[in-house]
């Protein structure tokens, strides 16, 4: 039995006017009744409970958060249910940064299939060659291999092996609030309370966690001279993409050198220019030995993930070429697609678009803080925001309230008083403006539900 949602009004009619700044009917309400559409949406989940996640449904119905996608593009997607077109501020944490079904991906994907499939992992082809030499020439210059793979747990535990094999040890240092992805090591790096969930968590000896932007901490764990990695989510999004002291990466960097580890830059959110610059860490002047980047590699059509490597941490390849070999890696059809998600994410005018909603956000973002007591502070680099609210779980207050004025964005899971608020990289300004005004309509709302003054 459905709890009453908090989520989502009542169905529109086919007739009804939007009731919400940012809430619009889509064309293909007008083709199936409002109980047509619950009726499917019910049938749906109750599947999904049968043979897929039931726990996971038992939440979302108690939360009213019956979602299931329907038609979808850029920046928006329907809710079945009700109809209602939805603005993506959560875009899959950086999966659709280009948008949703974005045109030009869309058409590389087809154009590709025409020509390639996942070839053979052992030989390099043409196609393979030239997304390593984009992915490159928009890396540091120390960068000199790139390994690839498909999902960015599988890339963080790559790079956990490639670190442990250049250096002969076994810790790696990661920082707390951080999740690096829900595969091996990639698990055992991220929250300790989910891998124990699985009877899961690796060895003190080879994992520990210290603070975010404390570098005391970081250099307490490397005086032990036994550290493979310190690998750092540049801002971590469970968390709300706190902001570190400006020189915390480079010399984060530096402390791992200093005492023979290396550093692993998770970039798997906050790279391919969602900071204002390709990667988060580099844009703040730091060079690291590997970063691994995914979810929007993918262009949200074609699974790709990759460790970008420098000479160092590269040594593997060296000793023996088929020490890893995955049967996806570097797949034709993956890396044709990507190399068009790189030459869309580095062309001018895609830069010039993220500074456009770099600035919009933060004037407007400013603006409606000094309007409402809830939000009591922003935090922002690049299109890339946690909103700071003035109550402990206001982000789940938040979310909801944004969702009924048409907004979809996700709470920071470890630190609920922030929302994790993530525009896309070609968003125009009318969009983003229908945003701003929905989270000028949902402040007041999501005060009310948590019984706080706005
Ligand atoms: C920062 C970060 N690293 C790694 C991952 C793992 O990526 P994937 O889910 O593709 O395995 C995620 C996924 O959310 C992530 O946010």
């Amino acid at each position: 039995m459905n709890a009453p949602s908090i989520l989502k009004p009542t169905a529109p009619s086919a007739t009804s006017a939007p009731t919400s700044p940012a809430t619009t009917p889509s064309a293909s309400v007008t083709s199936a009744s409002a109980s047509e559409r619950e009726e499917l949406v019910k049938d749906i989940y109750d599947q999904a409970y049968d043979a897929w996640q039931p726990n996971r449904v038992d939440i979302f119905r108690q939360y009213g958060l019956t979602v299931v996608l329907g038609k979808r593009d850029g920046y928006e997607f329907e809710d079945l249910e009700t109809g209602r077109r939805i603005i993506n501020m959560h875009i899959n944490g950086g999966v659709f940064n280009l948008g949703h079904c974005n045109p030009e991906v869309r058409r590389a994907l087809v154009d590709g299939s025409e020509r390639y499939d996942a070839g053979n992992h052992y030989f390099p082809s043409e196609v393979k060659m030239r997304f390593v030499e984009r992915l490159l020439a928009l890396s540091p210059d120390s960068m000199r291999y790139v390994n690839v793979n498909t999902g960015g747990g599988e890339s963080i535990d790559s790079a956990i092996k490639f670190a442990r094999h250049a250096t002969g040890r076994r810790r790696v240092v990661t920082v707390h609030g951080c999740f690096h992805g829900a595969t091996g090591f990639a698990m055992q790096a991220g929250p300790q309370d989910q891998a124990a969930f699985f009877n899961s968590t690796g060895s003190p000896d080879d994992f520990s966690q210290v603070d975010y932007d404390d570098l005391n901490q970081l250099e307490d764990v490397l005086r032990r001279n036994d550290t493979a990695a310190v690998l750092i989510e540049s801002l971590p999004a469970t968390a709300g993409f706190p902001l570190p002291h400006d020189s915390y990466f480079k010399d984060a960097v530096e402390l791992a050198h200093r005492y023979g580890a290396l550093y692993i830059a998770d970039e798997v959110q906050t790279g391919l220019m969602r900071s204002g610059t390709m990667w988060c860490s580099v844009g703040y002047g730091a060079e690291p030995d590997m970063i691994v980047t995914g979810k929007g590699l993918s262009g949200g059509y074609y699974p790709m993930s990759a460790v970008i490597m420098n000479d160092r941490s590269a040594q593997w390849l060296k000793d023996d070429g088929f020490a890893q070999t995955t049967s996806f890696s570097s797949s034709e059809l993956g890396c044709y697609v990507a190399t068009t998600v790189l030459d869309i994410t580095s062309r001018e005018s895609t830069v010039q678009n993220v500074h456009m909603l770099t600035d919009l956000f933060k004037t407007r973002l400013a603006d409606i803080q000094s309007r409402h007591r809830f939000l009591t502070g922003v935090r922002q680099r690049g299109v890339i925001m946690g909103l700071e609210l003035a109550h402990p779980q206001g982000s789940t207050a938040l979310m909801a309230a944004l969702y009924r004025n048409g907004v979809w964005a996700m709470r920071a899971n470890f630190d609920q008083h922030v929302l994790q608020f993530k525009a896309g990289l070609l968003m125009d300004a009318p969009t983003a403006n229908r945003v701003l005004d929905a989270l000028d309509a949902a402040l007041p709302q999501a005060a009310g539900l948590v019984g706080v003054e706005d």
